[in-house]
């Protein structure tokens, strides 16, 4: 019985942490080319963009050495870590969630391009 709670806990990350919709990762790494300019996607190196390496579930904002605008700082403090919604959602438009932020990028509008596009930036360890 003891065991039980955390199992429990566990299990509803898991559900939670599911994408709502499975994207196509070798897809999304034709999407993902879009983001290459000013992020990489391959080292730890800081672009115009902090890297996206292991950005899906990593905390909002924390490469450290990156200058990151006030308002993403804002956006971490409430919002933790970028999980597939929150990505989704900055991704499509970046100025929703973070309206100062500095990333001068227009969004990628279609839901299933983000939906691949994602699914790629999982893969990326
Ligand atoms: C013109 C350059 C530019 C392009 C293109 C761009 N970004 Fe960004 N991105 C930035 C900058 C600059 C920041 C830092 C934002 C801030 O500090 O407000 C950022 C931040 C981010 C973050 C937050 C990172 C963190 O450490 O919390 C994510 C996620 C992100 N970008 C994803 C993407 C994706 C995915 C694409 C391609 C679809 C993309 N970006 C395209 C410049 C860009």
């Amino acid at each position: 019985m003891t065991f039980a709670k955390p199992l429990l806990a566990l299990s509803a990350l898991t559900l939670l942490a599911a994408p709502a919709v499975a994207g196509d990762a070798a897809k999304g790494e034709q999407v993902a080319k879009l983001c290459m300019a000013c992020h990489s996607l391959t080292d730890a190196k800081t672009k115009v963009g902090p890297s996206l390496v292991g950005v899906v579930g990593r905390p909002i904002a924390s490469v450290e050495g990156y200058s990151y605008s006030q308002s993403i700082l804002d956006y971490a403090a409430k919002a933790g870590a970028w999980d597939e919604a929150k990505l989704d959602s900055y991704i499509e438009n970046p100025k929703k969630d973070v309206p100062k932020g500095k990333m001068a990028f227009g969004g990628v509008k279609d839901a299933t391009k983000r939906a691949d596009l994602i699914a790629y930036l999982a893969t990326l360890k």
